[in-house]
């Protein structure tokens, strides 16, 4: 027994499934402090998109913090959120055209997801929010009576209202069209389906499953919200920062949702950020209305600043991310191939392979850490294995990571894979 079993809590988790202590980083590669390496497929969970300690935002973030700038500052203005602000409006916002105002809820996605939910509310005057199956939208209590996961939404310990969910795209395997469930209870007054402020969504489930909605369905989904007066918000908070390829998870839909949920990779290097963008009109908060002492973390705007400015700019950096989505995915559906019912899941480099058989992914996860691979699983029932990999891997470092996965997938299923050329 270590500190980390006498003192820590009951509730740690990620250092179970990984149980060694992890010293220091560089990249993509964990260093154990018996001097192991891990080649890293898991990212933070999406706090890391741009890698461990890079340089590129390293090296202005230790010159902020030895020039004696400000540090904290809760909401006030200083040049680095100054220069954070420009650059996500010449970065980010203009060049998709997109008009929103910028809210700094406190510095995690559940901070940006309660925002958004307390938002929807106070403008449209209803209680009610829609959500959906298998939906992860973060741990505060507003957040969890939008999550679908029956064991996250029990730690609540009190009744979580106001909330309904919805049976998300391919729910029900293509057996019914489940878009219509939505759409026949908005329309039929006899539904009991309350009016809703908003509907929140995941374009791709990342804790949920890996389900990935369809362009078209989302498409549906905002028409719907539009017909119906209700807002849509979409939690990008793990599927946005380029994590599907395009900045924002939901260019790909060509869709304008009226609230957007951002955190994780927006400062880029892992310090706690979280945004929450609502269209102009929306903007009704008094001041002070919302508020937090760790609102607007100074380091966390230099390092997002410098990500924003050295990675889009130009679309480069998203040429070299369609290069290791496709790499990703085929390299997944190698894996698959061959397990009856597996299939591969996710969209960009949010994907992985659903398992149909219990307890699959989770052995493959834990086969693969025991070969220096870190990769988690997602799902209800941990059948999918998720792979994560930064955005800034390079081919080699992505082919060793699929070379280490089918072998661990092949040592716990017993059927062999075969990896052609995923470089
Ligand atoms: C889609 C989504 N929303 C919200 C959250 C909650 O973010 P945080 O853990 O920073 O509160 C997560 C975390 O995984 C997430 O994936």
């Amino acid at each position: 027994m270590d500190i980390f079993e006498t003192l820590e809590s009951e509730v740690r988790c990620y250092c179970r499934s990984w149980d060694t202590v992890f010293e220091r980083a560089a990249g993509s590669t964990l260093y154990g402090e018996d001097g192991r390496e891990y080649l890293d497929f898991f990212s933070g969970a999406g706090a890391l998109n741009y890698g461990h300690n890079n340089p590129v935002l390293l090296r202005p973030l230790v010159d902020y913090l030895l020039s004696g700038a400000i540090v904290h500052s809760l909401d006030m203005k200083t040049p680095a959120k100054r220069r954070f602000l420009e650059s996500f409006q010449e970065f980010i916002l203009k060049p998709r055209h997109l008009d929103y105002k910028v809210m700094f809820p406190g510095p995690t996605g559940t901070n940006s997801v309660e925002a958004a939910l307390k938002l929807a509310r106070k403008v449209t005057g209803r209680q009610h929010i829609l959500s959906f199956t298998n939906a992860f939208h973060g741990m505060t209590l507003g957040s969890l009576s939008v999550t679908g996961n029956s064991m996250k939404r029990q730690g609540a310990g009190v009744p979580l209202t106001n909330a309904s969910s919805m049976p998300y795209d391919g729910f029900f395997d293509g057996q019914t069209p489940d878009f219509l469930w939505l759409r026949h209870a908005l329309e039929d007054s006899g539904s009991g389906l309350d009016k809703p402020a908003a509907v929140i969504v995941e374009t791709v489930q990342g804790e949920g499953g890996l389900r990935a909605a369809r362009a078209s369905w989302l498409q549906g989904l905002a028409e719907l919200c539009h017909q119906h007066d209700i807002l849509l918000i979409v939690d990008d908070v793990q599927a946005g920062c380029g994590r599907t390829g395009t900045f924002f998870s939901f260019e790909e839909a060509a869709i304008t949702p009226d609230i957007v949920c951002l955190s994780k990779s927006i400062s880029g290097f892992g310090l706690p950020m979280a945004l929450t963008l609502f269209k102009p009109e929306l903007d009704i908060w008094k001041p002070g209305e919302h508020n937090g002492t760790f609102r607007g973390h100074n380091p966390a705007f230099v390092t997002g600043a410098a990500a924003l400015e050295h990675y889009w700019q130009d679309g480069r950096f998203e040429s070299h991310v369609a290069g290791l989505i496709t790499q990703l995915h085929d390299g997944l559906s190698q894996i698959a191939a061959g397990i009856d019912g597996a299939a591969v899941r996710g969209r960009g480099l949010l994907a992985g392979v659903y398992y149909p058989h219990p307890g699959t992914a989770e052995k493959i996860a834990a086969e693969s850490f025991a070969r220096g691979l870190l990769v988690e699983t997602s799902g209800p029932q941990g059948e999918v294995i998720k792979a994560m990999p930064a955005l800034t891997m390079s081919h080699e470092n992505l082919r060793k990571g699929l070379d280490i996965l089918a072998g661990a997938a092949e040592a716990v299923t017993g059927v062999p894979v075969a990896l052609a050329s995923t470089v």
